[in-house]
């Protein structure tokens, strides 16, 4: 799988900026909502599931492993773990932007490998929202993938010094209907607000990863890549996965829309938060990166199923029998997030 380009050489400045402002204990807006334990649940784990589907098919939990890599032969090789690591633990798995192969085809390996390792489980390809539908088709066909993640990442390519400068989407989204694979519009850190996910449900998408803020960061990451003229002052914008989920609330309710988030998930009780908040299913990348660079395949997967094993018992605690059933736990907010709460309803 050698591949090494300037393209290449990207995706690994990527990995290796994610890892170096990793911070496991960040504060982030899930620590600004709490949920109500009962002290009398009258259930045990036996009574607990977490195994739901996706796109008709079964997984162990309404959990994932989100888009990060591909494209070199370092990020393939994690590709091929995290693969192993989903298929081992029965959850899905998408591959980082698979653009490269466009234009650098040798590429191709280091994202197709992932359904080599991983058959008959559940991957979503990934691509930028300005590629056009034979595009789509390639990556989608690259890693015969059940469902199509098209990322909108505006903030991350201003910020990138080679970034897009033309943000002429909206036709392509729906165009990307024609694909005879399920479309999920996808952040990559920055969240999205209510008016976003009205345009995108007008554009006739169904499925959304609202990707917000409090992980990963991309205005970070791309500005450490940059030679000069600064944008570390952005550092701080878009809406957190816990807000993005508030301003999803409206359209939960019309069951039109399926909500998966992501962004800053840090352990099990993060997870149970966005649930709690009516998300699907909740993704994970740099936590499950950070584990993988520095433990084996084994040891991530120890790690991994112990945190279903926490889901679980976080369940009986809260009172319920499935993840579907949180958002009848009752919460407060912290005064921030409840100011932001009454602000956006007002
Ligand atoms: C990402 N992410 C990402 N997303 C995407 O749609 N296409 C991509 O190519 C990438 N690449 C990528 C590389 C690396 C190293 C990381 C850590 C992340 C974004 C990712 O899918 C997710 O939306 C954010 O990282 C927020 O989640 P976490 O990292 O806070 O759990």
């Amino acid at each position: 799988m050698a591949h090494e380009t300037k393209h290449a050489h990207r995706k690994d400045e990527h990995l290796a900026l994610a890892e170096h402002f990793y911070n496991a204990v960040q504060r982030n807006d899930f620590d600004q909502l709490h949920l109500i334990f009962r002290n009398l649940p009258e259930l045990g784990v036996q009574d607990v599931s977490l195994e739901t589907t996706i796109f008709d098919q079964k997984i162990a939990a309404p959990i994932y492993i989100n888009a990060m890599t591909g494209g070199s032969s370092r990020t393939g090789a994690i590709n091929e773990k995290l693969a192993q690591i989903a298929a081992d633990l029965r959850i899905p798995m998408a591959v980082g932007s698979e653009s490269i192969i466009l234009s650098e085809p040798e590429s191709l390996e280091t994202f197709s490998v992932v359904r080599k390792v991983n058959p008959t489980g559940v991957i979503f390809a990934n691509i930028g929202a300005g590629k056009d539908l034979a595009a789509a088709k390639q990556v989608v066909a690259a890693v015969a993938a059940n469902a199509l993640q098209v990322h909108l990442n505006v903030l991350q390519e201003i910020v990138m010094p080679e970034g897009d400068r033309d943000f002429h989407w909206a036709e392509m989204i729906r165009e990307y209907q024609h694909l005879d694979v399920p479309i999920i519009a996808k952040e990559v850190g920055f969240g999205m607000s209510e008016m976003t996910i009205s345009q995108l449900e007008q554009l006739g998408i169904r499925y959304i990863d609202l990707g917000g803020a409090g992980g990963t960061n991309f205005v970070q990451i791309e500005n450490a890549r940059r030679q000069n003229h600064d944008m570390a002052y952005l550092a701080e914008q878009g809406l957190s996965t816990v807000k993005s989920l508030l301003e999803s609330q409206p359209f939960q309710r019309d069951q039109h829309l399926t909500f998966f988030a992501s962004g800053g998930v840090r352990q099990p009780l993060d997870i149970v938060k966005a649930w709690h908040l009516g998300a699907k299913y909740v993704g994970i990348s740099r936590t499950i990166l950070h584990l993988l660079l520095h433990h084996t395949v084994s040891e991530t997967e120890t790690i991994l199923t112990a945190w279903l094993e926490q889901l679980r018992l976080l369940l009986v605690a809260f009172g319920v029998r499935t993840p579907a059933e949180l958002p009848q736990v009752e919460h407060y907010f912290d005064q921030e997030l409840y100011l932001f709460q009454q602000q956006r309803q007002s």
